[in-house]
C-alpha cells in the first residue's frame, strides 16, 4: 500500500538555520497492517504523519501509495487521496465543539457534495461502529475526551477510508480510555482497516503487531516491521 525510500524533511528556518525532522526513512505498509511508531516530542512523529496524509511534502526520496508518486502529484490527485482513501486523526481532534457529533462527522460528507438525509444516515452508521450511537445528537463540547477522539475516528472514517493515521490518539486520554480506543483500533483493523498511529506512549506500541521507534528522524523497526 506505502513504500517511503529514503524520504527526508529538512524545514528551513531562514538566516540558514535549518531543521532536520526526518532523515532517510524507509517504510513498506501492507494492506490489513497495524503500526505503532514510537519516539519522543520532536522526534518526527508529526512530520512523518503529514507527509503520509500528503499535508506534507518530503525534501528528499520518494513516497509511493499504491504506486502514486505523491510527492509529484497535483494537488487535485492529493486532495482526492486525503479525502477518499486516507483518513486522518489530527493531535488536536480539529472537532467543531458547537456541533453535534453526528454534523462534526457529516461534514466531509456535505463539503463533498453529499445530500444532508444521506450523509446523516451513513454518519450514523460510523457512529455506531465507533460506540458512540447514543451520543451522535450531543455537542461535541459535552463530551468527554475518549468520547470526543471517537468522533474525530469516525470523521476520519465516514469517506469510506482504508487507511487511518493517528497522531498521538491517546495523548488526552486516561489509560482507561486510552485502552479502550486501543481495542477501537484493533476491532477496525479486523475488519480491513489499515491504521498507522504515531505516539510517544509505550503502552500503545505494546498493542500493535508492527512497531517502529523514530529518534531525531531516523526510523528502525522494533517488531513486526522489515
Ligand atoms: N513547520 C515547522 N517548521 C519548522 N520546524 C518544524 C516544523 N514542524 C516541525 N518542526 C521541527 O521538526 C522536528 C520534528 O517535529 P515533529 O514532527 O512535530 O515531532 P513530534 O511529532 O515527534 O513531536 C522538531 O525539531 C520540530 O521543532
Ligand atoms: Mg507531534
Amino acid at each position: 500500500m506505502i513504500s517511503l525510500k529514503g524520504v527526508s524533511k529538512i524545514y528551513n528556518m531562514g538566516k540558514g538555520t535549518e531543521v532536520q525532522a526526518l532523515r532517510d526513512v524507509d517504510l513498506q505498509v501492507r494492506e490489513g497492517d497495524f503500526i505503532s511508531i514510537t519516539g519522543p516530542s520532536g522526534s518526527g512523529k508529526s512530520t512523518l504523519l503529514h507527509i503520509l496524509a500528503g499535508l506534507d511534502t518530503p525534501t528528499g526520496g520518494e513516497y509511493l501509495f499504491e504506486d502514486l508518486d505523491v510527492a509529484r502529484t497535483s494537488d487535485r490527485v492529493k486532495c482526492h487521496l486525503r479525502n477518499r482513501k486516507i483518513g486522518i486523526v489530527l493531535q488536536d481532534f480539529g472537532l467543531l465543539g458547537d456541533d453535534t457529533a453526528l454534523e462534526n462527522v457529516a461534514l466531509p460528507l456535505i463539503i463533498g457534495g453529499v445530500r444532508r438525509r444521506e450523509a446523516k444516515s451513513r454518519s450514523a452508521r460510523v457512529l455506531e461502529e465507533v460506540g458512540i450511537a447514543e451520543l451522535s445528537g450531543k455537542r461535541v463540547n459535552e463530551l468527554s475526551g475518549g468520547q470526543r477522539q471517537r468522533v474525530a475516528v469516525a470523521r476520519a472514517l465516514v469517506q469510506d477510508a482504508k487507511l487511518l493515521l493517528a497522531d498521538e490518539p491517546t495523548g488526552a486520554l486516561d489509560s482507561g480510555s486510552a485502552s479502550a480506543l486501543m481495542d477501537l483500533f484493533e476491532r477496525l483493523n479486523a475488519g480491513g482497516l489499515t491504521i498507522i498511529t504515531v505516539t510517544h506512549n509505550p503502552a500503545v506500541a505494546e498493542r500493535t503487531p508492527v512497531s517502529y521507534s523514530i529518534v531525531d528522524g531516523v526510523i528502525h523497526s522494533e517488531r513486526g516491521g522489515e
